[in-house]
């Protein structure tokens, strides 16, 4: 009886804590993991007033930050200069010092492989190294997007094999993050943070901590798959306009203004619009960990594999429509100059990965005379394996080409300039149309 009463006020102790330096905002914050998702989050809550310190196994990233030299298009460079000028926010590989911390937030890689299965293995990582240096009091909060189950084996598991009692001398939450890279209108600050914690208390400190958008869940498998649904949600969507992009192509029926004529409908339709294919570090690789977890149970999510289907034969389309409006206008590909603007997986940001494009590249390579990729927002491409380098915008090299092939339409380019230069443009997001350049040189998806 004595043992659990004083159990019971050693745990309200932590807790009152960790709520007294939430409160004063004197938590020291540790965030693991300092990507796409990572900075953007250390910087919200050092400007909000915490103290910060920013953990990374890569040392390039971390002596980047210490100089001062941001690698992320969505974290303004003067705030994150004053930040580590005023020590608000600082940058670190040396795992030791996990242990000095009162909040620590992961926002590790969760991709899949080549067989698109979960590649969990920077979330275990992680897993274990909290472990190893926490301390009583802290709370741990898991941001990666990931499968149901996993904050609990990943996360909870290595924590209690060191003896902590989750809930109660350690507290434990899941909270997806929802960051849209190159998004202006809604950012860390405006948009509402699903929130569900491992127990009733871990959850309120959670929320305590998250502020004003925190969107309280009753369990942490909910909020997990709430992120998951989400992007789901968007994947399937994506493989619908697609497909009815293929049907209309057949139908020769303009899929943009069936698109808009639907978007006409003020309830009950949300737009989505067609592409090479879908990009990104989250909507082409989220719905997969949840395919692997239906799996271990022995279930089948059907729309997830149809729309994997779909989604990745948009290259395959696209390919075969460049070949066909080469063909039409007496080119040879294997004789034909292609250039193509954009390469990342969406407009006006840095990030190649899982994009369409490069994939679409890798079916044109060897297969061109010639192909140039004009890309403002990278240096080099990596295209089968090969590093390649990449172009300014030139008008020049559009002149020179057989076809110019839009493929991710930064804000950047002059599409005015791209119309008057190019001889042939395929233009896989329909700018020109948009922009009043539809002319007999322009072919849509
Ligand atoms: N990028 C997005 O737009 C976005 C949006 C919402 C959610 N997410 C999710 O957020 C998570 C992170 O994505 P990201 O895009 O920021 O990834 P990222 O690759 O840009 O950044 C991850 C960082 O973690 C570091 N890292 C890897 N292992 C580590 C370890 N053991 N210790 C410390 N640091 C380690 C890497 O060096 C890298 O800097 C993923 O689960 C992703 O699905 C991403």
């Amino acid at each position: 009886m004595i043992t659990a009463i004083t159990q019971e006020r050693a745990q309200y102790s932590l807790q009152s804590a960790l709520q007294r330096e939430l409160k004063n905002k004197t938590a020291k914050v540790g965030v693991i993991g300092l990507g796409y998702v990572g900075l953007p989050t250390a910087c919200h809550y050092a400007s909000k007033g915490y103290k910060v310190t920013g953990f990374d196994v890569s040392v390039t990233k971390v002596e980047s930050l210490k100089c001062g030299i941001n690698y992320i298009n969505d974290v303004d460079n003067d705030e994150l200069t004053e930040l580590i000028n005023k020590k608000r926010f600082t940058a670190t590989t040396d795992m030791k010092q996990l242990g000095n911390m009162h909040v620590l937030l992961i926002c590790v890689p969760t991709p899949v492989n080549k067989l698109k299965e979960p590649d969990i293995s920077y979330v275990r990582d992680v897993g274990k190294i909290v472990a190893e240096h926490v301390n009583e009091g802290t709370m741990v909060i898991l941001e990666s997007t990931t499968y149901p189950g996993t904050t609990e084996e990943y996360i909870c598991t290595p924590l209690t094999e060191m003896g902590y009692v989750i809930g109660e001398n350690l507290f434990v939450a899941y909270s997806p993050e929802r960051i849209d890279p190159g998004n202006k209108k809604f950012n860390l600050s405006n948009t509402p943070k699903i929130v569900g914690g491992m127990t009733e208390t871990c959850t309120d400190l959670a929320c305590m901590f998250i502020g004003p958008t925190a969107h309280r869940v009753n369990g942490i498998r909910v909020a997990e798959l709430s992120k998951i649904f989400e992007n789901t949600f968007r994947w399937i969507n994506m493989a619908l306009v697609n497909e009815f992009t293929v049907l209309c192509n057949e139908l020769e029926i303009d899929i943009w203004e069936t698109i808009n004529a639907a978007s006409s409908k003020p309830y009950g339709f949300m737009k989505f619009t067609p592409g090479i294919g879908v990009g990104g570090h989250c909507i082409p690789v989220d719905p997969y960990y949840l395919l692997y977890k239906a799996k271990e149970h022995g279930h089948r999510t059907k729309m997830i594999e149809l729309a994997g289907d779909i989604n990745d034969g948009m290259v395959h389309y696209s390919y075969t429509r460049i070949l066909e409006l080469l063909a039409i206008n007496d080119k040879l590909m294997k004789h034909s100059h292609i250039v193509v603007l954009g390469a990342t997986y969406k407009s006006d940001i840095g990030d190649l990965r899982e994009s369409p494009v490069i994939r679409l590249l890798e079916r044109l390579q060897n297969k061109v005379q010639n192909l140039t990729v004009i890309e403002p927002y990278a240096k080099e491409i990596q295209i089968n394996e090969q590093i390649i380098p990449v172009e300014k915008y030139d008008a020049d090299i559009l002149q020179k080409a057989d076809l110019v092939v839009i493929g991710t339409p930064h804000n950047c380019f002059d599409w005015k300039s791209v119309h008057d230069n190019a001889s042939l443009i395929f233009d896989s997001k329909n700018v020109m149309e948009e922009n009043g350049l539809l002319s007999d040189k322009v072919a849509k998806l």
